[in-house]
Parts: C-alpha cells; sequence; structure tokens
C-alpha cells in the first residue's frame, strides 16, 4: 500500500491525544503512513476538508470545535453522525467525496465491554448530562436494549428535550433527585465536566446503586475521579473514560490504514506518557 496520510482537525489542537494514540497503532503495524495535528480555524473547515482529497489524505478526524460544522459539510453521513448530528471521522471515498461517521458511542460501548464484561443491557441506566457526550450515549444505550435510561441534567429542561427528542426508552429525571435514580440500576455513567481537573466534583452518594452496578465516568483527566475512587472503594465495578478515546479511534485507523488495531495497555501507557 502506498504511503497513508491522517491526521486531527481541531482549534486549537495542540491537547489532542490523537496523533500519539495513532502514531503508537502505526508503529506497531510498521504502516508507512502518518498522522498529525491540523491546525483549523474554524471559518477555514470546509477548505481545509475539502482539501483532504487533493493533498492525498486518506480522511481525518474531528475534535472540538469542528464537529457539528463537519456534519454539515460533508457529503455522506453514517446513522450515528446522523443521529448526534456531529462528525468525529471522516473518510474520502475513492471518488473523492466525503463521508462522515460519528465512532463516540461505538467507542463507549466497546470500552464497557471490555472493562466490564459482565454488564448486561437488561436493568436501567441512570445517565448524567444531556450534553454532546450523552447523546452519543443514550444513542447508543438505546440501541444495545437498555429498557430504561433516566437522563438527569443540572439544567432539567435540556434532559426533557433530549427524552423527547429520543423517545423511548428515555425517561428524564429530577436533578435533584439523581441519587433516586440509582435504584435498580445496572450502570451509571457521568457525560458532564464534573470530577475533571479544575472542576468541581460530582455530588452523587452511590448508596442506592445495587452492588453489581458499573460505574462509568467519561472525564479523563484524572484517569480516577473522584466518583470512581468513591465507586472502588465500594467494591463496585469502575470504568474510566481513556478507554472510549482508544475505542472511538479504531474505525478510522482500520478505514485508512487498512489494519483493525487492538487496544491494550501498551496503547493506554503510550497515550497517557503522551505530552499533550
Ligand atoms: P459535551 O458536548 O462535552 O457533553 P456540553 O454540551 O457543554 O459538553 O455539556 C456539558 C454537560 O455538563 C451538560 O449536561 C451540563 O449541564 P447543563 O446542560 O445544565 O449546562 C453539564 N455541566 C456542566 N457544568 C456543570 C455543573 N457545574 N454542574 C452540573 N452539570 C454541569
Amino acid at each position: 500500500m502506498s504511503f497513508r496520510m491522517s491526521g486531527v482537525m481541531g482549534w486549537p489542537v495542540g491537547h489532542s491525544r490523537s496523533p500519539a494514540l495513532h502514531g503508537h497503532w502505526l508503529a506497531r503495524h510498521g504502516i508507512a503512513g502518518t498522522y498529525v495535528p491540523l491546525p483549523v480555524q474554524p471559518e477555514h473547515l470546509e477548505q481545509a476538508l475539502r482539501a483532504l482529497p487533493v493533498l492525498g489524505f486518506a480522511g481525518c478526524n474531528l475534535t472540538v470545535p469542528h464537529k457539528e460544522a463537519a456534519f454539515r459539510i460533508v457529503d455522506h453521513v453514517d446513522r450515528a453522525a446522523a443521529r448526534l448530528r456531529a462528525v468525529n471521522t471522516v473518510i474520502v471515498r475513492p471518488d473523492g467525496t466525503l463521508e462522515g461517521r460519528n465512532t463516540d458511542g461505538e467507542g463507549f460501548l466497546k470500552h464497557l465491554e471490555a472493562s466490564a464484561p459482565a454488564w448486561r443491557p437488561d436493568r436501567p441506566v441512570l445517565v448524567l448530562g444531556a450534553g454532546g457526550a450523552a447523546r452519543a450515549v443514550v444513542g447508543t444505550l438505546a440501541d444495545a436494549g437498555v429498557p430504561e435510561i433516566r437522563i438527569a441534567n443540572r439544567t432539567d429542561a435540556r434532559a426533557a428535550s433530549l427524552a423527547e427528542e429520543f423517545g423511548t426508552p428515555l425517561r428524564p429525571w429530577p436533578w435533584a433527585k439523581r441519587e433516586d435514580g440509582l435504584t435498580g440500576c445496572g450502570l451509571v455513567v457521568n457525560t458532564t465536566q464534573l470530577g475533571m481537573v479544575g472542576w468541581p466534583e460530582l455530588e452523587l452518594a452511590l448508596d442506592r446503586l445495587p452492588g453489581d452496578g458499573v460505574v462509568y465516568d467519561i472525564v479523563y483527566t484524572p484517569l480516577e475521579t473522584p466518583l470512581l475512587a468513591e465507586a472502588r472503594q465500594r467494591g463496585l465495578t469502575t470504568v474510566d473514560g481513556l478507554g472510549m478515546l482508544l475505542h472511538q479511534a479504531r474505525a478510522g485507523f482500520a478505514a485508512w490504514f487498512g489494519v483493525d488495531p487492538t487496544v491494550d495497555e501498551a496503547l493506554r501507557q503510550a497515550v497517557l506518557g503522551s505530552t499533550p
């Protein structure tokens, strides 16, 4: 195969861990290719995306603030991207058109299955937050067959409109009563920034979560948030946010470079050790 190129478009993009992630896989598989940070100002996004086939790029990832704008620019979208109205992975088709995908939800689920193999989608789930990350999470959980997804968000109205948009099995849950929402759940997911370095903690006593419940925090700075530390001390199964980032990258890498890579400890260490 000829030399292949991909990268990540963001503004700014210096914080992105994706070059370290894909660089590790490229080296491990001995692929003749590169994956580069692409700083692109929002007003130049369309030109930059249209330049991909011209420059010989196989595609790219998109990060903040480009995911929603890219959705409106690309020529084709998959179901996940259409549902989220956001694209995180672009693949240049042989005819030079751009295919937009969203792999965040699949990254979320693959990491859950790998980290909590006993988890089954047969009990309610409590999801905290109603932003872009929550949309990816609830769509995937609904597809997986979860019978009831309780959405609790600081701004209750946003939870209500998300539940209305997605319909069954979503159910808005009052933020003030979020701890009651743990009753009977097999899983609770934090999709807010609470618990991230520089942010307040998420206040959530876990007493009502069943003993075999899983606690998933999509925040990964720090890797063990106060919520996950509390869950671990209680003997609950915990799932951190880094694996979601690693797993969402697989589909793009496979499409651009022709190898389906694995997510393992060496990759985690390579990404954690990179200075973003
Ligand atoms: P993302 O796309 O990364 O999910 P977002 O759309 O900005 O980001 O969503 C951030 C989420 O974190 C929202 O659910 C937000 O709640 P609001 O809808 O009420 O804004 C939640 N969030 C942010 N700061 C919060 C805080 N201090 N307390 C509770 N929730 C907070």
